[in-house]
């Protein structure tokens, strides 16, 4: 799929589909400009399908001509209210109307005066067509018969550097396959073995440097927290430790963390009910997250900025030597923890990783994890919860996320909640109560990073995935986090240039 600037205008683009996107009242008389492009009575006809330019709203007609075979419009709502957003979801919808059509789509959006803000949302436009249209065929027995348009060309004003900005697209919406390709894996082909194949994949295509610590390694620094979450499975864990290193002076060292759970059956605190053990797949999406960052960031090159990405994978399975509820455990920092539940283990994972992260001593720390039920009721399936204690780190990653159209909201570290994690034997237990749990899981994981190092916990449990699609996303694995992270390292938030 190609993207590309056309230089043509509404009177003289020809293609196989045109898309054109109208405000509520059509401030930009695009429908009078149409008729007389078509030569036919385009306002009747919407009236009849009472099309009226909200958001949300399609009409498609096939013209059947040599010069464009079908005509699309989106509503793109009031033209007062935000744009990124409304363009980003008509993008989206149209994309999903040219489902099946062959050829070129012309894509007629009404840009911003502003050039910076044209391309970007020119740039989102873009993404968001790719996005839409991603669809996952790995595990059929037959090919899929499903044709795509091979180009879409954005018609209208746009600054002349928005064609080399369209350049990026690729590598962002890739890195967003990517992960979307890790999560919706069944967990008998993403096993932890498989994330270190992936990462070495990267590596290799894009000179990254690629170290995986396996059982006795990690033994050897003592990540008593992360091994003992493996310890009831019989494949192997693989401790996986990505690094890009810029061209040229570096600037900012940052380290992202993946929670790479490739199946969590809750150990012995066994997943039932309600639980939902069989979607468990999907609790690497915070690896998945980190791994598909990296792979564009491997191609991007920011500057002055070296990113290492860590993730401690492993499964939480059952068998004769898996942990105890119970079961006492020291973390690779000396601190012990009692597990009294083993369904709390991703902190355990994190909270090794956290540690060697730490050891690095980088200007920032941020870590990704399927963590807690708790933050899917808080905030529900399209917000993820942010923790972190350094307000600059936070608001990086909200502007990060909201330029991604990534829903991310700054949730409170309570810190009187650590009252609910101690222990009568040690100096932590893994589960604190019920109420606030996405809060004392942050607060966990904030004893296992250097406290002079700026960290940021996002949990993604609900936006991981999505049953029935939304927006961009087709329903399945979402790629969530993979944009907000590419935006925060490579567009300056707290990256290269911050
Ligand atoms: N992977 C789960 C969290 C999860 C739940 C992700 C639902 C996606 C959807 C995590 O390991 C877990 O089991 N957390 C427990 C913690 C509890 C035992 C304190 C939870 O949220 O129930
Ligand atoms: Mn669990
Ligand atoms: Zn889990």
């Amino acid at each position: 799929m190609q993207f590309s600037l056309s230089p043509a205008n509404l009177s003289a683009w020809s293609g196989s589909v045109l898309v054109v996107g109208v405000h509520e009242q059509d401030p930009q008389g695009l429908i009078g400009e149409l008729e007389t492009r078509l030569g036919l009575a385009i306002a009747p006809w919407l009236e009849r399908q009472r099309f009226q330019g909200k958001g949300g709203e399609l009409a498609k007609v096939q013209l059947l001509r040599p010069e464009i075979s079908s005509l699309i419009l989106v509503g793109l709502g009031a033209a007062a209210s935000p744009q990124l957003p409304a363009l980003r979801q008509a993008a989206a919808n149209a994309a999903k109307a040219c489902n099946a059509e062959t050829g070129s789509v012309g894509v007629l959006l009404p840009w911003s005066e502003q050039p910076a803000q044209a391309t970007a949302e020119a740039l989102s436009v873009a993404e968001a067509i790719r996005l839409a249209l991603y669809s996952d065929v790995r595990f059929r027995s037959k090919p899929d018969p499903r044709t795509l348009p091979e180009r879409f060309e954005l018609l209208g004003t746009l600054p002349a550097d928005t064609a080399s900005a369209l350049e990026r697209v690729g590598a962002i919406c890739a890195g967003v396959e990517l992960a979307r390709e890790l999560v919706a894996a069944p967990p008998n082909s993403v096993t932890p073995a498989a994330l270190a194949d992936s990462a070495a994949t990267i590596a290799q295509a894009h000179g990254l440097e690629l170290k995986v610590l396996e059982r006795a390694d990690c033994a050897k620094r003592g990540m008593g927290a992360y091994l003992a979450v493996s310890q009831g499975s019989d494949l192997d864990p693989k401790f996986i430790h990505l690094t890009y290193r810029p061209n040229g002076a570096v600037r900012k060292r940052l380290v992202l963390v993946g929670k790479g759970l490739t199946f969590d059956s809750g150990g012995y605190n066994l997943k039932v009910g309600a639980a939902q053990i069989d979607m468990m797949k999907y609790d690497m999406g915070g690896s998945a997250a980190v791994i598909g960052a990296m792979r564009a960031i491997a191609e991007l090159r920011p500057e002055g900025v070296e990113v290492h990405m860590l993730v401690a994978s492993c499964e939480n399975m059952v068998n004769g030597s898996a942990v105890h509820p119970g079961d006492i455990v020291t973390a690779s920092n000396g601190t012990t923890i009692e597990i009294n539940n083993t369904d709390a283990e991703g902190r355990l994972t994190l909270a090794d990783a956290l540690v060697y992260a730490s050891e690095l001593k980088p200007d920032a720390i941020v870590d990704l994890a399927t963590l807690t039920g708790a933050c899917v009721i808080a905030l529900g399936e399209e917000i993820a919860g942010l923790w972190s204690d350094h307000d600059d780190l936070a608001d990086g990653l909200r502007q990060a996320a909201e330029q991604a159209g990534e829903g991310l909201w700054r949730m409170p570290m309570q810190s009187s909640y650590r009252e609910g994690l101690k222990s009568l034997l040690a100096d932590l237990k893994n589960t604190g109560p019920r109420p606030g749990g996405s809060i004392t899981a942050a607060l966990f994981l904030r004893e296992f990073v250097d406290r002079e190092i700026p960290w940021a916990h996002m949990d993604i449990a609900g936006t991981v995935w999505s049953d029935k699609g939304r927006g961009l996303d087709p329903a399945g694995a979402t790629g969530y986090g993979v944009r907000t992270l590419v935006n925060w390292i490579c567009g300056g938030g707290a990256g290269a240039n911050a």
